[in-house]
């Protein structure tokens, strides 16, 4: 059982029996069963597409979405992970206010090292009474009740749009917060697509990692014969995407997956600024891992294109699975290289 899992274990004596429970982003492991037995119904909410299939392959009932349905219950009991990003806590703690009911109380778990000791400043701007229940294992649990505001969660309040010139293509960008470069162009993004800027792009073209779907978007707001598919793990970068596609009347395939597991087409090209962040570190073990397979879904003669951090040994990878590499662009952080099947 992960550290932040057992803090909230722990603690569930102290929890009577209640109507109905929700756990907003629990951890992959099998500690909501116990906190389930003291509720009538439990319910899990993930945004992250591999933790919705580990739990529900192990029986939950688990949602995947971008927000939790505020349509569908009130809660009496709401457990919150600590998300990494402040701006990610506000919006959960604001969507959690929304669908608790009158005399519910949530739990906000994490580990120390996450940030977790000031998150009771942000949740005194949400809840009148907020307390410390624990501390314990390098993690810490807060107790919050009676929300400020008692208000339906508007995820468009937390909105972020954005205008991005790409060589004379103006792209209207939508993003949430928790969403990569959450209302800015990344600098590695941004050096792949002025590399593609040069390039004629079409066919079927896959955008693994979207994000908010800038590089997609980019693609098939300038080359209309590109039939692109949108790829990424997170709820809230799907919405994001989808959001950022209507925004420039684009229409687009948009696909949840872990990696490439739910993947059954070829493309012509897949194109990625890939994710590089396994918990603090900074590593292409996570992407390499994601992009294992990438090779059996790129036709004969077709590329990936990928963006990395200048010093990331990514070549050597490539090497073994692509028939040629070459390095289209590179500044002091970043290389764009191309790797032909
Ligand atoms: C470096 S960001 C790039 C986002 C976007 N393409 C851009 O350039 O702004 C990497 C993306 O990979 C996604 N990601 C992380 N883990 C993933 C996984 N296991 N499967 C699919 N996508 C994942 C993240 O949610 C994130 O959106």
């Amino acid at each position: 059982m992960k550290t932040t899992s057992q803090i909230v274990d722990r603690n569930l004596p102290r929890h009577a029996h209640c109507d109905s429970g929700l756990w907003i982003n629990p951890e992959q492991d099998h500690s909501w069963r116990k906190a389930a037995a003291s509720c009538t119904t439990f319910k899990l909410f993930s945004q992250h597409y591999g933790a919705f299939l580990f739990h529900q392959q192990a029986g939950a009932d688990v949602d995947f979405a971008a927000f939790p349905d505020e349509v569908e219950r009130a809660y009496s009991w709401i457990i919150l992970n600590l998300p990494r990003q402040k701006a990610l806590l506000h919006m959960l703690l604001d969507c959690a206010a929304g669908l608790l009911s009158a005399d519910g109380q949530i739990w906000l778990a994490g580990e120390n090292k996450a940030g977790i000791k000031s998150a009771d400043k942000v949740l005194t701007t949400h809840f009148a009474s907020v307390r410390k229940l624990d501390n314990a294992r390098h993690c810490t649990l807060y107790e919050a009740k009676l929300p400020v505001q008692r208000r339906p969660f508007s995820a468009l309040a937390h909105q972020a749009k954005w205008l991005l010139n790409d060589h004379g293509t103006e792209i209207r960008v939508v993003s949430y917060p928790g969403v990569f470069a959450h209302g800015r162009l990344d600098d590695g993004t941004a050096l792949l697509l002025d590399t593609l800027g040069a390039m004629n792009v079409g066919g079927d073209i896959l955008d693994f990692g979207c994000g908010a779907g800038v590089i997609g978007t980019c693609i098939a707001a300038k080359n209309k014969h590109a039939r692109v598919t949108f790829l990424d793990a997170s709820a809230l970068a799907l919405q994001a995407c989808t959001d950022t596609l209507a925004a420039n009347h684009l229409s687009g395939t948009v696909i949840a997956s872990d990696g490439l597991a739910e993947v059954s087409h070829s493309y012509d090209m897949v194109i990625s600024n890939p994710p590089i962040h396994a918990g603090v570190k900074t590593d292409n073990r996570l992407s390499l891992r994601l992009l294992e397979a990438v090779h059996e879904h790129i036709r004969p003669g077709g590329k990936l294109i990928l963006v990395a951090n200048r010093h990331l040994p990514y070549e050597n990878w490539l090497a073994q699975n692509f028939s040629q590499l070459e390095e289209l662009a590179a500044n002091n952080a970043f290389k764009v290289i191309a790797a032909k099947k």
